[in-house]
């Protein structure tokens, strides 16, 4: 492809302030899009807009928005935002993401992983979804993990107050992100909007070095195993970009070819069960935004 190939394609992606994003945004910026970058941090985000300036195909541009995930009012607030800004989308990447050592609250009340890794991609999306289906066709790209193959959504501990690991909880939001993935292509068939997932691999990035100093280290030791995040970002480019899947809707993609994911996430049941608990849990924050108009 080359750097006019995806002129006019307007792409929002989030977490692209590091890693994985970055690496996409930079990609995806150097193939002629318009990325719109989500950071939490201005300076970061500032940043992260630069290198990707500097990596940008003809024409390209590259805009940003401050949202903190973990907080659904801030996830309204951006998706409000992008709204006002732009009258079509086409490309959606839920790809923000990060793994807690310790349970942590939100200001909603909800556990740090399940709101950042899980109810934000499931917001954001909800939000945006009318832009992307007036858009079509459009798609809708999340990253999830192979972490989610020992996985089960604890359907009677959402919360994970009874019991709480970090490297497991964070399966349980990688699976909720394919269930999420199921059912939201399941929803959107035959409106021209598709949604996919895939995994990484394991990939050098800033994940898991805000887990103290043991983490870290373990991390260190896993960087020759690991790949860059540039070869980590190429199923999302290919999975943003290509043709190949402009008709393929509700997949697990694994450096660029469809696999079945764990049985628990084959689930259809699950994935409906989950949708409408989602759903639930982002009622409040609904109600608390109405009460502020
Ligand atoms: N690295 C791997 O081996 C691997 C493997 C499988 C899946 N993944 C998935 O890949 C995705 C990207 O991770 P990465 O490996 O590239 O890690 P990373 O380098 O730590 O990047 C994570 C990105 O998410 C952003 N983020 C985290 N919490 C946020 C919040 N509350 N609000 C807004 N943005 C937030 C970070 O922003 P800041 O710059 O502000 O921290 C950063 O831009 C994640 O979904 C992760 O689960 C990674």
């Amino acid at each position: 492809m080359n750097s006019r190939a995806l002129s006019n394609k307007q792409i929002l992606i989030t977490g692209a302030t590091n890693g994985i994003g970055l690496a996409a945004a930079e990609a995806l910026a150097a193939l002629g899009a318009n990325l719109a970058i989500v950071g939490r941090s201005q300076t970061r985000t500032r940043i992260a807009s630069a290198r990707i300036r500097a990596a940008a195909g003809r024409g390209a541009t590259v805009a940003t928005f401050i949202a903190d995930l973990s907080s659904q009012a801030s996830v309204r607030r951006l998706a409000a935002d992008v709204l006002a800004r732009y009258p079509k989308l086409d490309v959606l990447v839920n790809n923000a993401g990060a793994m807690y050592g310790t349970r942590q609250l939100t200001k909603d009340g909800i556990e740090l992983t399940w709101a950042v890794n899980h109810l934000a991609p499931f917001l954001l999306s909800m939000l945006l979804l009318h832009r992307l289906e007036e858009s079509a066709p459009a798609r809708i790209i999340t990253t999830a993990s192979q972490a989610h193959q020992e996985a089960h959504i604890p359907f009677n501990d959402l919360n994970a107050e009874r019991s709480y690991r970090g490297f497991g909880r964070y399966g349980e939001t990688k699976l909720a992100n394919i269930l999420f993935t199921t059912e939201l292509a399941r929803r959107l068939d035959g409106t021209g909007v598709t949604a996919n997932c895939f995994h990484p691999g394991l990939v050098a990035t800033g994940f898991n070095r805000n887990n103290g100093l043991l983490m870290h280290l373990g991390m260190t030791m896993l960087r020759p195993m690991s790949r860059s995040p540039e070869k980590g970002a190429e199923t999302l480019v290919w999975l943003a970009t290509s043709p190949d899947v402009a008709n393929v809707s509700g997949g697990y993609f694994f450096d660029q070819e469809q696999r079945p994911p764990s049985p628990e996430a084959q689930d259809a049941e699950a994935a409906r069960r989950l949708w409408e608990i989602s759903d639930w849990q982002c009622a409040g924050s609904a109600r608390s935004a109405e009460a502020r108009s």
